[in-house]
């Protein structure tokens, strides 16, 4: 059985609340239970992890070595400028997609820039919640 582990970064334990225009009306509990379900029908194992601190997603990342199969990343705003995540991906030699809710490529300048997507096997980005759902087909057929 395939092992992953979804890791997600800053403020996105306000989904739902926050700025519901674009990341839409989903809480983060409401994608644990969806991608959880998906991955059942998929025979896929699952944990889902949030943290506001770029320190505990490393350590987070660095534990994950040898444990799962595949990482999915939201890396919230940390996308955009955390070489230490980058970095933490790099090492854990663990395959990586990062996902978006929104498609960050057509948002301000500065989220077109990911740091950490040149590390991972791709990117899923503007799907809401199902950008989540996408990346677990990815990682099972990885
Ligand atoms: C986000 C996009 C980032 O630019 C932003 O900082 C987030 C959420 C997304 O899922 O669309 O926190 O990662």
């Amino acid at each position: 059985m395939k092992k992953i582990l979804v890791v997600n970064g800053p403020n996105l334990n306000l989904l739902g609340t926050r700025e519901k225009d674009i990341y839409g009306r989903e809480t983060l509990n409401d994608i644990a239970v969806r991608v959880n379900e998906e991955a059942e029908k998929l025979s896929m194992f699952v944990d889902f992890v949030q943290s506001n601190h770029e320190g505990e997603i490393i350590d987070k990342i660095h534990d994950a070595r040898g444990k799962y199969d595949v990482l999915i990343m939201n890396p919230g705003a940390y996308t955009h400028y955390s070489i230490a995540i980058r970095d933490a991906v790099k090492a854990a030699e663990i395959p990586t997609i990062e996902v978006h809710l929104s498609n960050i490529h057509s948002r301000e300048e500065f989220r077109s820039k990911s740091v950490i997507a040149p590390v991972c096997v791709g990117q899923i980005s503007g799907f809401g919640g199902n950008s989540y759902i996408i990346a677990l087909h990815a990682a099972s057929a990885l």
